[in-house]
């Protein structure tokens, strides 16, 4: 099988990578460019969101993109979140809320927490819940996951 070169933003810088198409996105991160962030609870079957980046400002399961998916597009990496060498309010409140349990499910929930909060400031109860509905956390029960999103919302972590 031939190799593939992909070039794309990552977590705001330009990367190209070169592999066999036939890996995943959530391969290359974690094998080639050292991100073990996004992290593999399913196997790569595409059923617990811990592998989730963001995409064109979405969240996907990275163990579902394959390489030559990635041509031209923005992915954001929970590696990328910190700004100015400083953890991301969502960062914050996770821990704040007692949202970090064993925290494999955390990177995941905390970028999908992300999508959800650019696009909906205010979410209620019932939205997040749907929102965090591709990310299983066995240890929450996502009511802490709940109170984090507010108290990222309400901005009272940002000092
Ligand atoms: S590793 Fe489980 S959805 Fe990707
Ligand atoms: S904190 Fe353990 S799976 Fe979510």
């Amino acid at each position: 099988m031939k190799t593939i070169t992909v070039s794309f933003l990552l977590n705001g810088k330009k990367t190209s990578v070169t592999s066999l198409p036939n890996r995943t996105l959530l391969d290359v991160l974690r094998e080639d460019l050292g991100l073990t962030g996004a992290k593999d609870a399913c196997g790569g079957e595409g059923e617990c969101g811990a592998c989730t980046v963001i995409m064109n400002g979405n969240p996907v399961n990275s163990c579902m993109i394959f390489i030559g998916q990635i041509e031209g597009t923005q992915i954001t990496t929970i590696e990328g979140l910190m700004e100015k060498g400083e953890f991301h309010r969502l960062q914050k409140s996770f821990v704040e809320a007692g949202a970090v349990q064993c925290g494999f499910c955390t990177p995941g929930a905390i970028l999908t927490a992300k999508t959800l909060l650019d696009n909906n400031p205010h979410p209620t109860d019932h939205e997040i819940r749907e929102g965090l509905s591709g990310n299983l956390c066995r240890c929450t029960g996502y009511n802490k996951m709940i109170d984090a999103i507010h108290l990222a919302e309400q901005g009272g972590l940002d000092d």
